[in-house]
């Protein structure tokens, strides 16, 4: 049940990059969250509508666009109630912990403190019960506020899809392949001649932070399975950027301990829900995933923005049985959505019905 009451007002740090403006859109509209406070860096002391390359769909919103870009400071932002962060890696980490010191609530995007042990590394579909580490955050770091953290675009669209069959069956190994799109690199992102006519390999720390990720929000993840048994999961993952704008498409390959059969895993992906959809959260899509059956989809093109609210759901298909105790499937991520803006607003609004954020 929402609380109309509540009537939150959030700030935006890096609003007018490619994840801050897909937080604009999607609150603009949102039933109590109000954006309050724009920040910035470069733009600061501008009109947000003059400096921001809007590069999503629709327009900037008329109730935002003459809002003046004002700085990251905490010191400025005495009646905002949550901060979004979408800050570049390396200006993240300590500016958020300042925020958090200051008693604001933070949901960050960015990765500089995704592995900090007493914060979580939250899809609130996968690992809710994660959010109970801000008790400890804020008991170790003697911080009134706290530091929420979503994860990589890329470990979203392989662990959305891979938590169902991990809760559901013996998952032995996991390769991953990723063709991903250009604004997961943030604007003005790789240079033209790196990646048009080309398919960019993304190397060797990319595909490792990836598998890093992705163990920890498997390993967070509750299992159905009844005797207690090893988390030996073997994950690859090979990493690719190419010149589509947005949507990461990722080709999964995965083995089991045991006879897999292929329709009791498009079960398990069909059926899958978790807190959002329980607490019938606004960001929170019907389906977090869809299977579709269709031969050549998913494609990023046409699937990216799929789900209510749109960009929410991950798509999945050509799921095929390739051997006893072997399937492969493809998913679509919209990154800048489900990957960033949309997981950290769907992380805020879960907070907000645990208890984590009110007004301050
Ligand atoms: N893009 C994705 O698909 C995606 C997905 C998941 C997570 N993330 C993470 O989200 C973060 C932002 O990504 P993005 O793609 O939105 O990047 P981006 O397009 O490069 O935008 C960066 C934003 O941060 C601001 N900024 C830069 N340096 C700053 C500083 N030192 N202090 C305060 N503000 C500063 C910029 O403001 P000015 O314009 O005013 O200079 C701009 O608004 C990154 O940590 C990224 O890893 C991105």
């Amino acid at each position: 049940m929402i609380n109309m009451r509540r009537n939150l007002k959030a700030a935006i740090l890096g609003s007018t990059g490619l994840v801050g403006i897909e937080y604009v859109r999607m609150l603009v509209n949102h039933p109590y969250i109000k954006v309050s406070y724009l920040a910035g860096k470069g733009s600061v002391g501008k009109p947000y509508g003059e400096v921001v390359r809007w590069q999503t769909i629709g327009q900037v919103p008329k109730e935002i666009a003459d809002m003046e870009v004002k700085p990251t400071d905490p010191k400025l932002m005495d009646d905002v109630d949550i901060v979004f962060s979408p800050l570049p890696q390396g200006a993240a980490g300590p500016v958020e912990e300042e925020f958090a010191k200051q008693g604001f609530p933070v949901i960050s995007n960015s990765p500089d403190h995704r592995f900090d042990p007493d914060v979580p590394l939250l899809i609130p579909e996968i690992n809710p019960h994660t959010i109970s580490l801000i008790d400890e955050q804020r008991k170790r770091r003697d911080w009134k506020g706290f530091i929420v953290t979503t994860p990589l675009c890329t470990a979203q669209g392989a662990a959305i899809p891979l938590a169902p069959i991990y809760a559901n069956f013996r998952l032995d190994s996991v390769f991953i392949t990723t063709i991903q799109s250009l604004s997961g690199a943030g604007y003005p992102g790789i240079p033209s001649l790196d990646v048009v006519d080309n398919v960019l390999p993304l190397g060797d720390a990319y595909d490792n932070k990836t598998i890093k990720e992705i163990t920890r929000l498997l390993k967070e993840t509750n299992r159905n399975i009844p005797e207690s048994y090893p988390e030996d999961l073997s994950l690859a993952a090979t990493t690719h950027r190419v010149a589509t704008i947005h949507g990461h498409y990722e080709v999964i390959y995965a083995t089991f301990k045991e006879d897999v059969n292929v329709e009791k895993v498009r079960e398990s992906l069909d059926t899958f829900a978790g807190e959002p959809q329980r607490l019938k959260l606004p960001t929170a899509p019907d389906r977090p995933i869809i299977v579709t059956n269709q031969d050549a989809r998913p494609q990023v093109y046409f699937d990216r923005w799929a789900g209510n609210p749109p960009g929410m759901s991950v798509v999945v298909g050509r799921l095929a049985q390739v051997s006893r105790r072997a399937i492969r499937f493809v998913s679509v991520i919209h990154n800048t959505v489900r990957g960033a803006a949309g997981g950290g607003i769907l992380a805020a609004e879960l907070l907000v019905e645990k208890g984590y954020i009110d007004k301050r």
